[in-house]
């Protein structure tokens, strides 16, 4: 029996898939990359903008045919578009050829929801309401060798005016320490080099269980596990980015210069509305504060245009901020409206049309200071972990910095795995070109 998945969205559902496939494999499935061999297809979602929705729609209906062709197939979607009970409702009935329909807080239950499509040959759909205790020890297939997530928090209890994630994730939830620091040790000792601590806003970290470290604890606690060279996290909020957490990243060996700080506006009566917690001002401040103590930091972030009520002036701004802060890179989209969220039902004064023209705007000028910060790179020595072959060049290997920024060099395969550093001889918006100057470890 095999079984095949498409994932959309962010790492939360990267790491649910491996929880998935661990199930899977457990029952006796294994992989397969081609749709016409699989046993079950499963799409595990995302809802975050309208154009993420839009992908599955198109998949599903993509899918009919090969379901007409092999009434065996077992057709399932999850993650967090049916979490929204209207929209598992909807795909209910717009897909009657759907075999299984459940939300994230279903995850833990799904051998038995698949068993259950399997001996009665009808269709199952469940979502939970709400989100259970934190579950441990769940089976797990890795997808990558070197690189590993671990969730370290569940949900999130933000409530950004314009976002879903807490509606179809849950309240944060935190796992505990022990747990977490025992999974990076096996992890460490099956040779990942690199892991990557995962949830909605990790620098709150414990705040849901009393006496346990905070995220900065936890990292200090990480940096004694041997065997892990580099330790990143995704993602943190401005907002609660304390300056004992910029010191243990300062003093950290292991925790990478690379701060993902996603401030979604410059100007301070959008960041209001949007119910970010910080102002422009907080926001220039916390970039010098880390600046200082680690002068190589990379700073990327995430930027939303038209959000409900953002004028000229309010853009104007936010591109003022990106060329006060110079970010490596930012990950940039238009407003989406998502029901459910408070700005769904504020009125929207742009066109798509006009969001899109600010979007490219914005764009131009976030690429225009990639380049920029990336220069200075050019004839410098920088430790790359090599990941593998060169997607667009299988002559080169892949490596990244870690500012996480990707270094193409040519090396033999057998350096994957190992950290090497490489002289930087070409620089582009995107990645550079290297050459190994150094020995590996
Ligand atoms: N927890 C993270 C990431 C959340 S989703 C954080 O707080 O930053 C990733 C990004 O998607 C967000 O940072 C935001 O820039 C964008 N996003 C979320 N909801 C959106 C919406 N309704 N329209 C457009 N972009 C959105
Ligand atoms: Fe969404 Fe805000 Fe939570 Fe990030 S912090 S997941 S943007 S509500
Ligand atoms: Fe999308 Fe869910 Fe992540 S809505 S961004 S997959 S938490």
């Amino acid at each position: 029996m095999e079984y095949l998945f498409h994932i959309f969205g962010c790492q939360m559902n990267e790491a649910d898939a491996e929880v998935l496939a661990g199930h899977l494999e457990k029952m006796g499935y294994s992989p397969t990359t081609a749709e016409s061999e699989a046993d079950l297809i499963l799409l595990i979602t995302c809802c975050v903008r309208e154009h993420a929705e839009s992908k599955v729609y198109g998949k599903l209906g993509e899918l009919y045919s090969l379901k007409q062709q092999n009434p065996h197939l077992i057709l399932g979607i999850c993650g967090c578009m049916p979490q929204q009970e209207d929209v598992a409702r909807k795909l209910e009935t717009r897909f009657p050829y759907l075999d299984l329909v459940f939300g994230t807080h279903n995850l833990p239950d799904f051998p038995k929801l698949l068993a259950e499509v399997v001996a009665t040959g009808e269709a199952v759909v469940e979502v939970l309401g709400t989100a259970g205790l934190v579950a441990e020890n769940l089976p797990r297939a890795r997808r990558d060798k070197l690189k590993a997530w671990v969730t370290i928090m569940y949900g999130c209890s933000n409530f950004c005016t314009y976002c879903i994630v807490p509606y179809v994730r849950g309240h944060e939830r935190s796992r505990e320490a022990e747990a977490i620091l025992t999974e990076i040790s096996d992890l460490a000792s099956n040779g990942y080099r690199e892991i990557t601590l995962l949830g909605q806003n990790v620098n709150s970290y414990g705040r849901d269980l009393a006496g346990q470290p905070d995220f900065a604890d936890l990292l200090e606690g990480i940096e004694t596990i041997p065997g892990i060279a580099r330790v990143r996290y995704m993602t943190s909020h401005p907002r609660d980015f304390t300056d004992k957490l910029i010191g243990v990243i300062a003093r950290s060996a292991k925790v990478c210069e690379h701060f993902h700080l996603p401030v979604q506006s410059g100007s301070n009566s959008v960041l209001k509305a949007m119910n970010r917690g910080y102002s422009r001002e907080q926001y220039l401040e916390l970039v010098d504060k880390i600046r200082s103590a680690v002068p190589d930091a990379v700073i990327t972030t995430d930027i939303i245009v038209g959000f409900p009520g953002e004028t000229e002036e309010d853009f104007a701004l936010t591109l003022d901020l990106l060329r006060e802060v110079r970010f490596d890179t930012a990950y940039t989209f238009a407003y989406s409206p998502r029901s459910g969220t408070a700005a769904a039902d504020w009125p929207e004064h742009l066109s798509k049309e006009e969001k899109n023209a600010r979007l490219r705007h914005l764009i131009e000028v976030v690429n225009e200071i990639s380049l920029e910060r990336n220069l200075p790179l050019l004839d410098q020595t920088v430790e790359l972990l090599v990941e593998g072959p060169s997607r667009t060049d299988p002559a080169r290997l892949t490596g990244r910095t870690r500012g996480n920024k990707l270094v193409h060099f040519v090396g033999d395969s057998s350096l994957t795995g190992k950290i090497v550093e490489a002289r930087i001889t070409k620089v582009q918006t995107w990645s550079m070109h290297g050459e190994q100057s150094g020995l590996s470890r």
